[in-house]
């Protein structure tokens, strides 16, 4: 299996909340443009390909994920120009899913027909929340009815797959917001939903506003509180949760997000994009300018690369495995892991038998377990 992801770094607005690699026209002034990001696109795929291609990897994509920032801002033709050159390099297998994210406000009925024609199978929406407030909070640009009229449009072109992203836990939000937005995703019949606790990244507006008190922080209580609502209607509503953050109806589950997961390999292009190829990873140069000037000079745009040791390997798969409703074959864990393990199954979080896996109500705990097991892994 081999996924493609392209990084899209350009949004109209910065919400408050966010810090991706993603810049506004105002922070790029004319250092970079669309046409020049498109052009640098396509000469990293070319380079990507040769090189794998020089180690005798020939294999094609069987997912591509257009991410960002805002892929939609390229419009139709730009994600259709993207879409060819990963044909003309890469290579996509016929039955791959290729999903791009879009941002509400920036898409149409016939920009989603368009993506279909040109071979896209699936979108993905920020929606966030169904709250006026909530969006207020997070600075976000579209209107709370936007995102489901853009989920609905998409599925009138044709797309069978598409996804909410939705954020839970803002500052002020209330029991009632989630419900509501919970009802307006299950009305629109989406076959997939990511649900994210609030983060508050360093350097962010909302960080700021936190640090002065404008802003209460969120509340872990309220995390768990939400996460089980969101959980519990969502499986009522025929939606399985497949890893800790995401709920799919049977089939709708992402391809080429399972792929990361599973720690298969991966070409990432773009500004800032990594990539994971056989226990190597690269990361991207971040800024659009200076990932178009390193291009023009015939070289790969490659800010750092390390080889993984087997003990970052192991780290690794066992952080996204166990994420996993299918969880991790238990020959991956030494014994004095799987001795924490045991104590973790007694207390209702894990079970083990060929495989580890969470339970229910395991889930929230997910990323302290991970920490405490992989702790154990150099007592071996
Ligand atoms: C980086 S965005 C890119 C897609 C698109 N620009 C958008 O905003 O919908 C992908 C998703 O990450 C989530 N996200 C970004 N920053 C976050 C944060 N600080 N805390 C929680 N979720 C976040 C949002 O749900 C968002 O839809
Ligand atoms: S639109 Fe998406 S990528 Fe852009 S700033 Fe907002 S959350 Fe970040």
């Amino acid at each position: 299996m081999f996924g493609v992801y392209i990084h899209v770094p350009f949004c109209s607005s910065r919400c408050g909340y966010c810090d991706f690699n993603t810049y506004t026209p105002g922070e790029l002034g004319s250092s970079a443009s669309f046409a020049s990001y498109l052009d640098a696109l396509e000469h990293e795929l070319e380079l990507a390909a040769a090189l794998r291609e020089s180690r005798g990897d020939r294999r094609q994509a069987n997912t591509v994920f257009i991410g960002g920032g805002t892929p939609s801002m390229l419009g139709a033709r730009g994600l259709t120009r993207i879409l060819e050159a990963i044909r003309n390099t890469t290579g996509i297998a016929s039955d791959a899913e290729i999903t791009t994210e879009s941002n509400p406000e920036s898409t149409s009925l016939e920009f989603f027909a368009a993506l279909r024609e040109a071979g896209y199978t699936r979108i993905s929406l920020g929606m966030q929340s169904a709250s006026p407030t909530v969006l207020r909070i997070l600075e976000r640009a579209h209107t709370p009815g936007r995102a489901f009229d853009a989920a609905r449009e998409a599925q009138q072109a044709g797309f069978s797959h598409v996804n909410l992203d939705m954020i839970y836990g803002t500052p002020y939000e209330t029991d009632d917001d989630v419900r509501l937005t919970l009802e307006k995703v299950l009305e629109t019949g989406v076959d997939h939903v990511s649900a994210y606790s609030l983060i508050v990244e360093d350097g962010t507006r909302m960080a700021r506003k936190v640090r002065k008190g404008e802003i209460p922080a969120p509340q872990e209580d309220t995390y768990a509180d939400r996460f089980a609502m969101i959980d519990r209607e969502l499986q009522a509503a025929g939606m399985q949760w497949y890893e800790v953050s995401n709920w799919a109806r049977p089939g709708g589950e992402c391809q080429h997000n399972l792929g990361y997961w599973r720690n298969f390999d991966w070409w990432g292009a773009g500004p800032g994009a990594h990539s994971h190829l056989q226990g190597q990873r690269f990361s991207n140069v971040k800024h659009p300018a200076r990932y178009a000037q390193q291009l023009s000079t015939g070289q790969l745009p490659i800010a750092e690369e390390e080889q993984l040791t087997a003990v970052e390997r192991h780290e690794e798969r066992v952080m996204l495995g166990l994420r996993l409703r299918e969880g991790l074959s238990t020959s991956t864990f030494s014994a004095s892991e799987q001795a924490v393990i045991q104590r973790f199954v007694e207390l209702g979080l894990l079970t083990m038998n060929t495989q580890v896996a969470l339970t229910e109500k395991g889930r929230l705990l997910a990323d302290g377990m991970i920490t405490d097991i992989l702790l154990a892994h150099d007592v071996d």
